[in-house]
């Protein structure tokens, strides 16, 4: 008989890794990445396997669900390419009961940047995600750190649950224009997505900051706001433009340590978001 007295003590799991990496589709050079990643880890012995679920309770607004692009088609060439074992494909209405009635909320991280004006969204994402590995135990599962709020938070969830699925972070992959690849590039219009560049272009904007040695957040924000909203187009808007601690996803005013700078913009109804680490 063992006596532990923390989940690190647990007996080591001699099993080979089974890693996960849930989407909603329409992949990606992202989510290729993730998946590339996951293989990594898994190895010859492991299993990598990829969800494709359209959750319905993270969308605001069923316009945005029914107009998120769908392409399972590719999706399961690309996953058939990078060497994935299987792919989770379940319907709505066989992944929730009609009548399901428990779901997770996060009462701190998911206050801020999205969630501030995305109610019940960071609801829908723990939920469907602790459903995930609920129903598919992997010992791993892969996220992408262009939606570094959704990853504190699924790593809040694992930690304050005690949820035994170790979580990675992968650095966010971008068009060559600097743009971040998302699922919701395709529905900007093509005068949009070219505009879309100045996004990456503004964040950037920081390390001459950086290199002065400021440290007052609003220099910063103020920098990347004015290179933002230049000569952009009037359908573009800035819906957050933030600093913030890492962990907590508190605002700061001053950098001293390491911190966040995360952005939403949107080009008519189309939502882009990216951060950069300071
Ligand atoms: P989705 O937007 O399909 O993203 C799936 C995963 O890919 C997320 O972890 C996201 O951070 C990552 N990702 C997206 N674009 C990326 C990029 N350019 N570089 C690196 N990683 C990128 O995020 C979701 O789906 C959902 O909320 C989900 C977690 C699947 C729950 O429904």
């Amino acid at each position: 008989m063992i006596q532990f007295s923390s989940s690190d003590e647990l007996p080591l799991d001699q099993r080979p890794p089974s890693v996960l990496v849930p989407t909603m589709g329409a992949l990606h050079d992202g989510h290729a990445a993730l998946i590339r990643r996951a293989r990594e880890i898994a190895g010859q012995e492991g299993t990598v396997t990829v969800s494709i679920f359209l959750n319905p309770l993270q969308f605001n607004s069923s316009s945005d669900l029914e107009t998120y692009p769908r392409t399972l088609e590719a999706d399961l060439l690309l996953c058939r390419s990078l060497g994935v074992d299987a792919v989770y494909t379940p319907s709505p209405e066989e992944f929730y009961a009609a009548d399901h009635s428990i779901s997770i909320v996060e009462n701190s991280l998911s206050r801020a940047l999205c969630g501030a004006t995305r109610p019940g969204h960071f609801e829908g994402v723990c939920t469907v995600v602790l459903k995930l590995f609920n129903t598919l135990q992997p010992s791993h599962a892969i996220f992408g750190k262009k939606d570094y709020q959704q990853l504190a938070i699924i790593r809040r969830l694992v930690r304050d649950l005690g949820v035994s699925v170790q979580i990675h972070g992968v650095e966010t992959v971008r068009e060559p224009d600097g743009l971040a690849f998302s699922s919701r590039n395709l529905m900007l219009t093509p005068e949009h997505r070219k505009d879309a560049s100045r996004i990456r272009r503004a964040l950037l904007c920081i390390r001459h900051l950086r290199e002065t040695g400021e440290q007052r957040s609003e220099a910063y924000l103020q920098t990347v706001r004015k290179h933002l909203v230049e000569n952009a187009p009037p359908e573009m808007g800035i819906e957050y433009l933030e600093i913030i601690d890492r962990e907590t996803l508190i605002p700061l005013e001053k950098v001293a340590g390491p911190a966040l700078l995360a952005t939403a913009v949107t080009y008519d109804t189309v939502r882009l978001i990216d951060n950069i680490e300071i």
